[in-house]
């Protein structure tokens, strides 16, 4: 009898001490910008978010280290830099290329969490060995909705019939399939958490990929107007309202910045590829949009970002109080500003996201952090907000082969003290890989494969400026040639906080370029 009842106490305190773990809720929202109330953007409409944000330490000056899905995914879930990974395409599995190095989603595996994705965690494809990481990840095969797979099909509704626009309402009982997927995500997350107590007892890590704002912006038609394209009322199951057009703001600078170096622009050859933008006959690699379609596409981003606010507001109403939320976006993007579209550049807009973490019972009101951090901080924020290891190291110099280490730096010191008394960092890094000098087709200079690549974009942003250099790069065997400049761009964040600037020929800032050029070469490492 006694036996028995310390064997019970034991398997009472084995089961106490994992509830005491708080699950972890990772929403990862693609090509997410700070397009959101709680950021003061006049346009968004995101009453679930700006909620959460109320509880939770809002970050304001968060860069990824690269504009672009699966290099930007895979350095936050490894915490290290598309340098260490050798990865700034989407064709390679680092597993297989550089090192096996240890996932966020991995390390709680190993110690004691149930962990799931849903949706876009890590790039689909070659990037993560057509798994999602699968064997090392996750405790269960990832969740994909199945309606995913007509994204890119003619599914866009116009009056000449169906297109693969950008620009892409639609009414979702139409849609093929009967839903999109964004909804279907939800579903099966809303499952699993009315679910996960029947598989396992251990707390979970779940991570759920919203596609959208991804483009093509597809969305349910409510988000944008009350009325469908035949002119009857559509059914709104939206309390926040739609997005009317007269309503909407367009960046002041939707336009070519003057010295903008060739090689630092991005051509938005996604954007041009849609039917709709298509049609418009724009000049390669120059040519403008209107101020109509900039204010369209940003109405429909914005609508995009609404509707999935909704779903993360339902998404949030499933979880139980011991969890941790992060919300993030992987990249910025572009909506005519500097003249430019989409993601592919090492500007703020393109490289800065929001980065929002709710931990329970911790943070009762909102607390603004404007410090600058980094998307590969995120690692080792996690491992010290759970403990589920002892704190992670540094990666070293040669440390390449490490299993498990951190290019970033914990943010728990800048949630839970009062900033004053924190290190914070002096810099961060983003970088951009290009073919050549000029925009291009083929190669896509927004998007060049490892083989192509033979100029790298390196930038760095301090709290007042940002330097970027474009330099000669060899993908043979990833080294840099600092002495082949093909560009060079510095702004003023105190005059010039949008980028349109380029400093870079003025003399008087020769002092500072030298300043910043030895910090960008010396790298993350000295800050
Ligand atoms: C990637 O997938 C292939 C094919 O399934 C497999 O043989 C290989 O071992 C995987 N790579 C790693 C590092 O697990
Ligand atoms: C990679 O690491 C995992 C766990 O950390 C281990 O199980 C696996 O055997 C390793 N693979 C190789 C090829 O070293
Ligand atoms: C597209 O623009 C080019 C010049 O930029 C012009 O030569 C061509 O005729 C235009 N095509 C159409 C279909 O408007
Ligand atoms: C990289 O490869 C190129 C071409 O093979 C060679 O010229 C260069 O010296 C190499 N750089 C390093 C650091 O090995």
């Amino acid at each position: 009898m006694f036996k028995l009842t310390t064997f019970l106490i034991v398997i009472i305190a084995f089961n106490y001490s994992y509830q005491l773990k708080p699950n972890v809720l990772l929403i990862i929202v693609d090509d997410l910008r700070p397009s959101l109330g709680v950021y003061g953007d006049k346009n968004a409409r995101t009453p679930n978010i700006d909620t959460l944000a109320k509880k939770s330490a809002v970050f304001t000056n968060v860069f990824a280290q690269q504009a672009l899905c699966a290099p930007s995914r895979n350095s936050f879930l490894t915490s290290r830099r598309p340098d260490s990974l050798h990865l700034y395409d989407f064709y390679s599995y680092w597993r297989d290329a550089v090192g096996n190095f240890t996932t966020i989603p991995q390390l709680f595996k190993e110690n004691g969490y149930y962990t799931h994705s849903i949706g876009k965690v890590f790039h689909p494809g070659i990037s993560s060995n057509f798994t999602d990481d699968s064997e090392y990840s996750w405790s269960q095969t990832p969740y994909h909705p199945p309606t995913e797979k007509y994204t890119n099909d003619k599914v866009c509704v116009t009056r000449n019939g169906l297109a693969q626009n950008l620009l892409c309402p639609v009414i979702v009982d139409e849609q093929p399939g009967g839903s999109l997927p964004d909804v279907q995500s939800l579903r099966a997350a809303k499952d699993f958490l009315r679910y996960h107590k029947q598989i396992t007892a251990l707390p979970y890590f779940l991570a759920v990929g919203f596609h959208k704002p991804h483009i093509p912006l597809r969305f349910p038609i409510e988000y944008l107007s009350r009325y469908t394209l035949s002119g009857t009322k559509v059914h709104t199951f939206i309390t926040v309202g739609y997005h009317p057009f007269e309503n909407v703001k367009i960046p002041l600078n939707h336009f070519h910045s003057s010295g903008l170096p060739n090689v630092a622009w991005n051509p938005w050859t996604d954007i041009r590829e849609r039917d709709d933008i298509k049609a418009l006959n724009i000049s390669f690699p120059f040519g403008t949009i209107s101020d109509y379609t900039i204010k369209r596409i940003v109405q429909h981003y914005n609508s995009a970002v609404t509707y999935v606010d909704d779903l993360i507001g339902e998404l949030l109403q499933s979880i139980d109080k011991n969890t941790i939320v992060v919300i993030l976006g992987d990249h910025g993007w572009s909506m005519g500003e500097h003249g430019e579209f989409s993601k592919f550049s090492n500007f703020d807009i393109a490289t800065k996201v929001p980065l929002i973490i709710s931990t329970p019972g911790a943070i009762s009101v909102q607390k603004t952090i404007p410090q600058l951090v980094e998307l590969v901080d995120l690692f080792p924020t996690l491992v010290d907000l759970t403990k589920v290891t002892n704190g992670l190291e540094r990666c070293l110099a040669d440390g390449s082969n490490s299993k498990l280490c951190t290019e970033g730096k914990s943010l728990v010191p800048l949630i839970f003290s009062k900033s004053e008394d924190v290190s914070e960092k002096t810099a961060v890094f983003t970088q951009y890989p290009r073919p050549g000098e000029y925009p291009t087709l083929k190669p896509n200079s927004d998007k060049p494969h490892l083989k192509d690549i033979n100029i790298m974009g390196y930038s760095i942003r301090t709290n007042q400026y940002r330097y970027t250099e474009w330099v000669g790069f060899d993908h043979r065997n990833f080294s840099i040639d600092w002495n082949k400049v093909f560009g060079q761009e510095l702004y003023d964040h105190n005059l010039d906080p949008n980028e349109n600037m380029n400093l870079v020929t003025r003399p008087e800032m020769n002092e500072m370029i030298n300043f910043l050029r030895k910090k960008l070469r010396l790298g993350w490492r000295y800050i």
